[in-house]
């Protein structure tokens, strides 16, 4: 069978920077891309969060409530087209609920923002007042600093909710460097970020709503794991193989992510819509200082080797019938594509941990 190019035709244009698939290469199992129509310039990926910095409230899901009633104001046609709620205990002992929202525009963002009641909202927050902390940060990517790839063809997740459709079997992937080559922009840009600096952000910041500057090229990823409809014998192995493997991967990131140019690393367990946790669904949400640092952990630290070459022999023992379902999302920002505040939070959210 033919396989198609990770990059949409109308994205395609003549390579400066070469890409790195090899001579003759047929990738072992089959992966997919969203493709999206070609009106779409940018899209948006909203990380809107509740903390609650003495561990998990009594009252469960009020401030999320919170966040998601907005997301169902405003006019129809600007409200969002996805939204995925989660939740996470921090590294500080922190209980953070979020909501992952997508829009298909800045503008229909923008005028959700205004017309929901939300902007007004969030500028009213005052973090003297406020019992919890309250923290957004949304992403505005062109279309050409967006990469999606998933095992699986039938089920969309994240932003490939917006899609036109689904590619075939892509070309592109399960060799290093296959990220790169699927993101438009890396044709002719190295999109270079700025190595953060984790000596900051140490100042109590509970009390205090921050602003974070955008950085270039910061690099966003949420790499998703879906193990809900795999058979019994496929679920235990993943639970007892897989599972822990990745978890040791996710807390590197979140202790030790300096070491890597990695500022921010959660992993989430997704909800159901009433707010239970049973959904065999998680995700890794982590921003990175720079896409090569990002490579450079997959390819080379001992915990993504671990997961990808622990993958490896997943696949091999169910003699390549796997029924677990990956995906990623990959963004690399602009400085004005990113709106990063926090009202309220302690000094370890997100892009607090390196300003
Ligand atoms: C690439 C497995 C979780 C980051 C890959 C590849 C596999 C894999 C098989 C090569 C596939 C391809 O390029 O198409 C897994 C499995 C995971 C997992 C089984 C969980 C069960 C994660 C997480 C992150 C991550 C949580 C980051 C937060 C990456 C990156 C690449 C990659 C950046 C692309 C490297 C490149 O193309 O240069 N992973 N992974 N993975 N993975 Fe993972």
């Amino acid at each position: 069978m033919a396989l198609e190019c990770g990059i949409a035709a109308h994205l395609v244009c003549e390579r400066t920077l070469p890409a790195k698939t090899p001579a003759d290469y047929h990738p072992p199992f089959p992966a997919y891309v969203a493709r999206f129509p070609a009106d779409l310039k940018n899209l948006v990926m909203a990380v809107m969060g509740a903390q609650h910095n003495n561990g998990k409230p009594t009252e469960l899901n009020i401030a999320r409530s919170k966040l998601t009633s907005f997301l169902d104001k405003g006019p129809v046609h600007c409200r969002p087209e996805y939204q995925q709620p989660s939740s996470l205990t921090d590294s500080s002992g922190a209980f953070n609920e979020v909501v992952v929202a997508y829009w298909r525009s800045k503008a229909h963002y923008t005028e959700w923002s205004a017309k929901s009641g939300f902007d007004h909202w969030w500028q009213g927050l005052d973090p003297q007042k406020e019992d919890h902390g309250w923290f957004l940060e949304v992403f505005f990517p062109r279309v050409d600093r967006f990469e999606t790839v998933f095992s699986n063809s039938m089920v969309p997740e994240g932003a490939a909710h917006m899609r036109e459709c689904v590619s075939g079997e892509i070309h592109e992937h399960v060799y290093w460097g296959s990220m790169r080559d699927r993101l438009p922009i890396a044709q002719t840009d190295t999109i270079e970020g700025v190595k953060a600096d984790f000596e900051g952000g140490h100042e109590d910041s509970t009390k205090k709503r921050i602003r974070v500057p955008g950085r270039r090229n910061l690099t966003v990823i949420r790499s998703g794991q879906d193990w809900s409809n795999t058979t019994p014998v496929e679920r235990k192995l993943y639970l007892e193989t897989m599972h822990p493997v990745l978890i040791r991967g996710m807390d590197f990131l979140r202790d030790h992510g300096d070491e890597v140019g990695c500022i921010s690393c959660r992993f989430m367990d997704v909800l159901d819509s009433q707010g239970g946790s049973g959904t065999e669904k998680t995700f890794g949400l982590a921003y990175f200082d720079d896409l090569s640092s990002l490579e450079g952990w997959s390819k080379h630290h001992q915990t993504h080797l671990d997961i990808f070459g622990g993958f490896l022999k997943y696949a091999s023992k169910l003699q390549g019938d796997v029924s677990l379902r990956l995906f990623h999302e990959v963004l690399v920002l602009e400085a004005d594509q990113q709106y990063l505040e926090y009202v309220g939070c302690h000094n370890k959210t997100g892009m607090l941990a390196a300003q």
